[in-house]
């Protein structure tokens, strides 16, 4: 913290070796380490300002995914940090609390980048919601899924840029750990969940299909808790959800599949261990205090994005001189994305937005909240209630795209200016 009180970390994108599969040390790429990055911690109102270096051989960016900030320091595709460079954005943090994340977004490069390991978590604190667990590490966990193929040496292999998805793996890594396991000491702990694959969509359970709670989506709580015994993923959503443990139980938490192609086999990802004997947890609140709902002005600007193959949005692929919309400061608008194939999602930089409809019905309540990634299921028309920001530059473009990051690569992406 500096004289002026503005919170200032330090990041370092570098390679180094890890064990994913034990004794066998291999190359991954990391942020301060070895692998995956440190998990960063700021609360609404706080001045943070980020030194991002560059220690790879080739030039990176680094993207706050989820972050509410002017588009120079988005860390897109235009951010680019050469190798040897420093590249310092700055902001005040001024959003609600949730489970936000930063990932390389180099153009064309993302899905090589991420799939190397280049990852971490960026949290916005809520100012302690009575009830809500919230102590990092205790009763409060941040859970990354991963897939990788791993060769025989235990490198992770396959090209992230082939075939219609690029990686599907079947080694299921929960930060950055193959056959991973926690301790929990609680009656009730809080997993902040990220869908950090490549293209894995997740359908998440317990293997006694035990109920649980979801708190938070993406952009931040909800209104209340949701029960439910099962909850989805797509490339780039977060979820935060409440479980209650027994003292002295084990319980496996598994991705089950499904039929969308991105979500093939079953596998376990997580176990969890309950000590002998768990502290006392304060009941889980019944008002959460999630932002409210995005009011869509009558007469909002409607715009139409259509998905097809697997590398253009409404026909064209992503170019970093054009300009694909123009949107007025503080705008709230429908934003309706069409999947005319398979399996896709989409994600957009600087807002939050609520779910309308998926093919004229609601979405599920856990998925009510305020989010910024949402899955379009194939042969499906999603409508979203946009909220823009107010930070202008008519220069410089904020990103939409799908996350599954194979597409993303090869065009599925546009760029948008706030004036
Ligand atoms: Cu998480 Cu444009 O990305
Ligand atoms: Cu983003
Ligand atoms: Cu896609």
């Amino acid at each position: 913290v500096g004289e002026d009180g503005t919170r200032t970390f330090a990041l370092t994108m570098q390679r180094g070796r890890s064990e994913i599969l034990p004794g066998k040390p291999v190359e991954t790429w990391g942020f301060n380490g070895p692998h995956l990055g440190p998990t960063i911690r700021a609360a609404r109102g706080d001045k943070v300002r980020m030194t991002v270096t560059n220690r790879l051989d080739e030039p990176s960016t680094v993207h706050w995914h989820g972050m509410r900030l002017p588009a120079k320091m988005d860390g897109g595709p235009h951010q680019t940090i050469e190798p040897g460079g420093t590249w310092t954005p700055h902001w005040t943090i001024d959003q609600p609390a949730a489970t936000s994340w930063y990932h390389p977004h180099p153009h064309g490069q993302t899905a090589k980048h991420v799939y190397r390991g280049l990852a971490g978590m960026f949290i916005i604190d809520d100012q302690s919601v009575p009830g809500l667990p919230s102590r990092y590490g205790v009763d409060d966990f941040p859970l990354i899924f991963q897939d990788k193929n791993l060769a025989e040496d235990g490198s992770p292999t396959g090209d992230p840029l082939k075939g219609t998805f690029g990686i599907l793996g079947d080694h299921m890594l929960v930060n950055g750990t193959y056959q991973a396991f926690v301790n929990v000491r609680t009656e009730q702990v809080r997993f902040r969940m990220l869908n950090g694959s490549n293209a894995r969509m997740y359908h998440l359970s317990f293997a006694d299909r035990r109920t649980f709670h979801i708190v938070g989506n993406d952009a931040g709580l909800l209104a209340a808790p949701v029960e439910v015994d099962q909850v989805s993923l797509t490339p780039g959503e977060r979820v935060e959800v409440v479980v209650t443990f027994a003292a002295g139980e084990q319980v496996l938490l598994r991705t089950l599949a499904g039929s969308d192609d991105i979500d093939e086999g079953d596998f376990d990802l997580l176990k969890i261990v309950a000590a002998p004997r768990l502290a006392a947890s304060p009941p889980l609140p019944a008002r959460l205090g999630g932002p409210a709902t995005i009011v869509v002005p009558p007469n909002a600007t409607v715009r139409r994005f259509r998905l097809n193959g697997h590398d253009a949005i409404n026909g064209k692929e992503m170019d970093m001189s054009r300009i694909d919309e123009v949107i007025p400061a503080g705008a709230v608008e429908i934003w309706e994305i069409e999947n005319t194939v398979y399996a896709h999602n989409f994600h957009i930089h600087e807002v939050a937005f609520q779910v309308l409809d998926v093919d004229g019905d609601k979405p599920a309540a856990y998925a009510s909240g305020h989010k910024d990634t949402v899955y379009v299921p194939p042969k499906s028309t999603v409508r979203l209630a946009v909220q823009f920001g107010r930070f202008t530059d008519p220069a410089m473009p904020y990103m939409y795209h799908c996350h599954i990051l194979r597409h993303e690569d090869s065009g599925m992406m546009g760029q948008f200016v706030i004036v």
